[in-house]
């Protein structure tokens, strides 16, 4: 199976997670794009299958949209029930990377109202350690050669990433060489950064469940 294939095929089992009728929470990538695909085509036989989405970028927005999916702004929902979105890298305790699509800031965000988070990936993203893929920190800009420097002090070598602004109109810089044994510590400790507005680490708001393409099929993994 091609790993497009692998994508089609956990954005379709994500949609178990979802309530009939209930307002659900959408992530951000390519993946994502396979579950948005998957709910049109749901809302084909049932109109009500969701009323509504609370979605994490401009992106996905768009495409919830064109599906006649009204999307709410996030500040008017308390609670989701879940929250559906893709990763970098995910461990074997359910902490990711995220924001490849420099969407993470949105996409802690609205996993922070969700009761659940569940993380749609092809096979690829599981890793041992956290760290092989560059981690994006968002940044506001005046802060970016400084928070380089910190992250150098810690092994990290960051770069601002070219042609890149986020929804938020900051920037983002990855960071290459690190890894990242204690998510949930490590988060804590970039947050405290000056002009960190969001770490690419996902371990207070981690996945409960991962719904992992395989070329033997669906693999879930409960955290
Ligand atoms: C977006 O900012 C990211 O967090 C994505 O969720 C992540 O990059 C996974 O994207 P793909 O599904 O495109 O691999």
């Amino acid at each position: 199976m091609t790993q497009d294939e692998l994508k089609t095929l956990v954005g379709r089992a994500a949609l178990d997670y979802v309530q009939a009728g209930s307002i659900v929470g959408v992530g951000t990538g390519s993946t994502v794009d396979k579950f948005i695909d998957a709910l049109g085509e749901a809302l084909k036989t049932d109109p009500k299958r969701v009323v509504g989405a609370v979605s994490s970028s401009v992106r996905s927005t768009q495409r919830l949209e064109a599906l006649g999916i009204p999307v709410l702004p996030a500040e008017t929902v308390t609670e989701l029930g879940v929250y559906i979105d893709g990763a970098d890298e995910i461990d074997h305790g359910g902490n990711m990377i995220k924001g490849g699509g420099a969407a993470l800031t949105r996409e802690k965000i609205v996993a922070d109202l969700a009761r659940q988070f569940v993380c749609i990936a092809d096979e690829s993203k599981l890793v041992q350690a956290l760290g092989k893929f560059p981690l994006p920190v968002e940044v506001i800009p005046m802060a970016a050669a400084q928070v380089i420097r910190a992250f150098a002090k810690l092994g990290g070598e960051g770069k601002v990433r070219e042609g890149c602004t986020t929804d938020n109109g900051n920037v983002i810089v990855d960071v290459t060489g690190l890894q990242i044994t204690e998510p949930a510590r490590f988060e804590s400790d970039i947050n405290q950064i000056p002009g960190v507005v969001t770490v690419g680490v996902f371990a207070r708001n981690k996945a409960s469940v991962c719904l992992l393409g395989t070329s033997q099929g669906v693999k879930t993994l409960k955290f």
